[in-house]
């Protein structure tokens, strides 16, 4: 992968996971808990390649219309996965950001996400985990602290402040798994101007040399911003 230009920051619709379990008959659940398995390796080969900051979408709040079964299970999933993987972070100095509206979980999971990100805060490397999350939510929530303020118009600068990812660069490649074009509510204000690559791969099948295709589709896209 040498001599590509990389993108600063890729976002990942992690999809997938109920159709992965169908096709092996096993219950919905089990893809999820594969999908989770499968974060942790196409992260780190993310911030191996130079990408900066990694965006995953690991809950929706559309998510939550889903049988309470299979909800409980993905929030119990995020749970251990956080727990498992604070130790990684803070050996490969990531830092953790959760994007989403964290006070409506679980207090145990609110509490661990608190703790984590608190703990891993200096570092650079970012992996951002939208948990909760729906861009339409994102920019209302963003709009009404805005107005308690006081603020009666702002910049696009200022707006960036009060979104979950404040401080962070733009996403330059969004990658979907499963074979669905869409983008489902995800960072839709960040995502402006991100490159799209959507790929039949399910999300527990997605592998490094899924993300070297990727990687290289991205590289050859001519970006011009609206210029010429
Ligand atoms: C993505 O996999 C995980 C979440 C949305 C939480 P899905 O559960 O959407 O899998 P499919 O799309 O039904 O196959
Ligand atoms: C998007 O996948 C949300 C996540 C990956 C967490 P969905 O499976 O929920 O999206 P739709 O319903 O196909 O748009
Ligand atoms: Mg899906």
């Amino acid at each position: 992968m040498e001599n590509l230009i990389i993108p600063r920051h890729v976002g990942f619709i992690m999809d997938g996971n109920g159709r992965w379990a169908k096709q092996r008959n096993k219950p919905r659940n089990f893809g999820h808990k594969k999908g989770a398995e499968n974060v942790e390796k196409v992260v780190s080969a993310c911030f191996k390649s130079g990408i900066e900051v990694v965006s995953l979408y690991a809950f929706s709040t559309e998510n939550w219309g889903r049988p309470k079964d299979e909800v409980d299970k993905i929030m119990d999933l995020l749970y251990k996965f956080l727990i498992k993987y604070e130790k990684t972070l803070i050996k490969n100095e990531i830092r953790l950001i959760v994007s989403g509206n964290k006070p409506e979980l679980s207090k145990v999971l609110f509490e661990l996400i608190e703790k984590v990100e608190n703990s891993t805060k200096a570092f650079k490397k970012v992996l951002n985990i939208a948990i909760n999350y729906g861009g339409k939510q994102e920019i209302l929530h963003a709009v009404n602290r805005l107005l308690k303020d006081g603020k009666s118009a702002v910049t696009e600068e200022e707006f960036e402040s009060y979104l979950y990812t404040k401080g962070l660069p733009p996403i330059d490649l969004i990658v979907r798994t499963s074979g669905e074009q869409r983008t489902s509510n995800f960072f839709i204000w960040q995502s402006a101007y991100a490159e799209l690559y959507f790929t039949d791969a399910l999300w527990p099948d997605f592998n490094e040399q899924e993300l070297e295709s990727a990687l290289s589709w991205y590289a050859q896209r001519n970006r011009r911003f609206g210029k010429i």
